[in-house]
């Protein structure tokens, strides 16, 4: 069923707002994961994987779930579908795989978060979750990007399913 106009304006606001808002957090994330990683102020480290947590469970967590309910919803309400064009399916693969990835690293976040709390200096044993954090931000930044590119450049390339519905319609 075809959005109407003004319903369409205020879905895909929320669908660009808080798809690049959570870019912008991921970047600010990783930012912090390089500094909690590099830097050799202990103060300076524990701040980071202190606020690295709040930001991770206050921002990016609500914010990856609106791009999932909001970006299907706009792809059923207009004209693209959700199972027609490639670059469709490429951001919801994007966006399941960035959530995921988000879900499974909380728990290492929190750890993190914990120890900066309680300790000054880190182990050895944290040194393996601290390059993971700036591996997986890393990687959920490139592919956030590509969402984005992919949203605003929508290359032509149709799935079988796509063309057939197009085919059925002209005919
Ligand atoms: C983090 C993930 C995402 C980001 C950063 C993102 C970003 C954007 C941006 C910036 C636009 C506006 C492009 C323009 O108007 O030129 C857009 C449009 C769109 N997005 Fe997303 N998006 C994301 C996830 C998704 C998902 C999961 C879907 C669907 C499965 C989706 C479907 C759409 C559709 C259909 C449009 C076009 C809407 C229209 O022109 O009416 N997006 N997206």
């Amino acid at each position: 069923m075809r959005m109407t106009p003004s319903l369409h304006k205020l879905v895909l606001t929320a669908h660009v707002t808080f798809g690049v808002g959570w870019l912008g957090a991921v970047a600010t994330f990783l930012a912090l994961a390089i500094a909690g990683l590099t830097n050799e102020d202990a103060q300076m480290v524990r701040s980071a994987y202190l606020v690295m947590d709040l930001i991770a469970r206050f921002v990016i967590l609500p914010l990856s779930f609106a791009p999932l309910l909001t970006g299907p919803i706009l792809s059923l309400g207009t004209r693209w579908g959700l199972f027609r064009h490639y670059w469709i399916l490429i951001k919801l693969l994007i966006t399941v795989l960035s959530t995921v990835m988000l879900l499974v690293h909380m728990q290492p976040i929190g750890v993190l978060a914990d120890a900066a709390a309680k300790t000054t200096l880190f182990s050895a044993d944290l040194h393996r979750m601290q390059v993971q954090m700036v591996v997986a931000a890393g990687a959920a930044l490139l592919g956030l990007l590509a969402a984005t590119t992919l949203a605003v450049y929508k290359p032509r390339g149709m799935t079988p399913y796509g063309w057939r519905k197009q085919h059925e319609r002209r005919s």
